[in-house]
Formats: structure tokens, C-alpha cells, sequence
């Protein structure tokens, strides 16, 4: 069905968009970004972000009506992004994790005194099991409760029902476990008992209530380039933002939830694959060309390429530059259509504040290239 035209975020009502927050992601940027280019491109039928980070543009085309794919090299992101195209009943996913717990405990609890700070022992058990348990498992109630799972994970402590699992700590991003022990034993705060059904199920509820019908679409966990080669449908928009350059933190920021989702029980100081490991500024603009390259391959002749990009000051570089460099070492045939300082939208600092822990924010542009070449 072709989208007549994307409301903005505003005009939605605020339960609908409930989903889209199932997990904080650094440097998501504001739904308002894809919804204003769904509506600047009526005849989309199918959407594509090839660094979809938490699914944001996922979430935009599924309520534009539209099927959209997403990529991410972070099992983090892909997680998140997968909750995005899913429609289950708040009820089926706290059967899935009522049936999980009651099935007894799984997997081994992490030893230190990381985790004996962090979460109370009957909630590290119950958070092991659950763990363990969605391990593998693809269902679209797995994959809900799994990233519900991820946003409940760490957060602040409140006085009343408790939303999150943890000890005090920040939602948006993981700290680190010497920081974090030293934090709660000066303050003598121990973790309490979270029972984690309880949680899983309020915000079940407050996220699904309303949640919008789902329009088909995959998320793969994976380099983008790599990914698109395997791909056979073929896209008319592209919506999308690569990590922009001197950000390099994706993997370590989130080791907390990276363990959730399999990794290892300490922080990960490693770049896996990130686009934004490169060496310089050619480098990373070579990188993001072969992106553009492989993103022309599955679009029709006169898709619309719509990115978000800015750069860390203390990285020094222009990013209008860096990213038409990019485009020009691509050759297939993207034409720059439009560039503009990002964000006409109320929302727009919320991408760029993301930025604000890995050195103040940057300057952010919005770009918008037409496919007129004939994709090879
Ligand atoms: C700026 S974020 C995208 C945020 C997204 N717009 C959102 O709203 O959540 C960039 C993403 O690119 C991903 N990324 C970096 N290198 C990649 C690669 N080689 N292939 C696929 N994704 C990659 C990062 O993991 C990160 O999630």
C-alpha cells in the first residue's frame, strides 16, 4: 500500500510511539528525521537503512504503512531494531517470560562484585535465566521480550514500582563496573529485590497497549556492506546515519547489555567491525562509499538517499565534506540533491546531546542524493 503522506511525530498520539522508546541507543537520532523523508517520498513502497541502530527509520515506515529492512553491526542495535517491526500482545510476551521462569534456572551467574552490587541475587537469577533462555530463539515474542528485556535492564532506581532491574545507574548507556562499585559502596547502596515478571509485564503493557500495526521487514545483524550483496529486494528510500566519524564507542558504552545478548560478563574494548574504526577521515569516507556503492545496488533508479551525519569536534572535520567525498568515491551514480543544517525539527538536539558524553556535540547536516545512475 503506497504511503500518501508520514505525520509527523506530533501528530501522533503520544501511546502509538510508545514502542520506538523500548530501549535507549546512543545516538539514535529523532523519529521526526525518517517520517519527514517518508513524506517527501510518497511513492516509497520499501525503506532501507543500512546503520539502523536502535530501528528508529523501521518504526517511521511502519507507521508510514511501508516494509523496511535494517543493518547493524551491533547485536545491541540489531536487538532493539528487531522489536520494532514486531506486533504481539503485551499478555503473549509475559507468557513467554512467566513460562520461562517457572521452567527453573538456567546458565551460570556471573561472579565479582560488579554483579553483587548490581542486581539484588534473586533478580541476577531471574535476569541469567531469562538470559539464557532467548538464547537462539527468533520468535517475534522472543525477540519483544528481548528487547524490552534490554531497556529494563539498567536505569535509575525509583521510590515507587521499579522500572528497571539494576542499582542506580544511567539507562542510556552502561557504566563501568569499578566506577559503578566504587559509586554505590561509598553510598552504601545495595541493590533491592526487583521481581522481574513484574517489571516485563508494566512495560509490556505500556508499550504495546497501542502499538501500531506491522508492515513486514527484517533487521540483520551484520556488516552493511556484506549484508546488502545477500539482499534481493530492491528499495526506492534510504533513510540512515553512520556512526559520525570519531565516535568509536558503540560496543563498549553498552557491555551490559551486550552480555544480555551473549557477550562476555566485562566490558568488550574492542571496535568489531565499526565503520568508525577507521585510520583517517579518507579512510572512513572509502569505507562509507563502498556502503553507498552496495545501498545503490538494491535501489531503483531514482531513490532517495537521506543521511544524517555530523562529526565529534574533537575529530576536526567537516562533515559535508566527508560525506560527498564519500558519495563521490561510491560511483553509482548518487546526485546531491539538498544539504541543510540538521534538524528543522523541535526534537533535533536529542541526537546530537547523545554525543555530548564522547566530547560536546557537533555540527549535524541533513544530505539527500537521488539515484539517477542505473545501478549495476
Ligand atoms: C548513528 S548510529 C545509527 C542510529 C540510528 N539512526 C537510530 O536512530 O538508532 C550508527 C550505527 O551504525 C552501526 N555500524 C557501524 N559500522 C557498521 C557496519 N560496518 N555495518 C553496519 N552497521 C554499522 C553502529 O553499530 C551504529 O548502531
Amino acid at each position: 500500500m503506497p504511503v500518501t503522506a508520514a505525520q509527523p511525530s506530533s501528530r501522533w498520539p503520544e501511546d502509538v510511539l510508545r514502542l520506538n522508546a523500548v530501549c535507549p541507543y546512543y545516538t539514535m537520532f529523532p523519529l521526526d528525521f525518517p517520517l519527514r523523508q517518508l513524506a517527501a517520498s510518497p511513492q516509497a513502497t520499501r525503506v532501507l537503512d543500512p546503520f539502523c541502530g536502535r530501528g528508529t527509520t523501521l518504526y517511521a515506515a511502519r507507521l508510514a504503512g511501508l516494509p523496511s529492512v535494517g543493518i547493524d553491526i551491533n547485536p545491541v542495535a540489531a536487538a532493539i531494531a528487531q522489536a520494532k517491526l514486531v506486533r504481539v500482545t503485551p499478555e503473549a510476551v509475559v507468557r513467554l517470560a512467566r513460562r520461562i521462569l517457572e521452567g527453573g534456572a538456567l546458565g551460570s551467574v556471573p561472579e565479582g562484585e560488579f554483579w553483587e552490587w548490581c542486581y539484588e541475587n534473586r533478580t541476577l537469577r531471574e535476569l541469567v535465566t531469562l538470559r539464557e533462555a532467548l538464547f537462539e530463539v527468533t520468535t517475534p515474542t522472543a525477540a519483544m521480550l528481548r528487547a524490552i528485556l534490554l531497556g529494563i535492564l539498567h536505569g535509575p532506581r525509583n521510590k515507587n514500582f521499579p522500572s528497571y532491574l539494576s542499582n542506580q545507574m544511567p539507562r542510556t548507556y552502561a557504566s563501568k563496573p569499578a566506577y559503578a562499585v566504587n559509586f554505590w559502596k561509598k553510598r552504601d547502596m545495595r541493590p533491592v529485590r526487583v521481581p522481574a515478571l513484574e517489571v516485563i509485564e508494566r512495560r509490556a503493557t505500556r508499550l504495546l497497549e497501542a502499538a501500531p500495526l506491522a508492515h513486514g521487514g527484517y533487521v540483520y545483524q551484520g556488516d552493511s556492506v556484506a549484508t546488502l550483496v545477500g539482499l534481493r529486494q530492491r528499495f526506492d528510500l534510504v533513510v540512515t546515519s553512520p556512526p559520525y566519524y570519531g565516535m568509536r564507542t558503540y560496543v563498549a558504552d553498552q557491555w551490559l547489555r551486550s552480555w544480555f545478548l551473549g557477550g562476555p560478563p566485562q566490558v568488550p574494548y574492542g571496535t568489531h567491525g565499526q565503520i568508525a574504526r577507521q585510520p583517517n577521515q579518507d579512510a572512513f569516507a572509502t569505507a562509507l562509499g563502498e556502503v553507498w556503492a552496495a545501498t545503490a545496488r538494491r535501489c531503483h533508479r531514482g531513490a532517495r538517499l537521506a543521511i544524517r551525519f555530523g562529526a565529534l569536534p574533537s575529530a576536526r572535520t567537516d562533515p559535508e565534506k566527508l560525506l560527498r567525498d564519500s558519495l563521490k568515491k561510491a560511483k553509482s551514480g548518487w546526485v546531491v540533491t539538498e544539504v541543510q543544517q540538521a534538524g528543522t525539527s523541535p526534537k533535533r538536539t536529542r541526537q546530537a546531546e547523545q554525543f555530548g558524553k564522547a566530547g560536546s556535540a557537533v555540527e549535524e547536516i541533513d544530505l539527500v542524493a537521488e539515484l539517477i545512475g542505473v545501478p549495476r
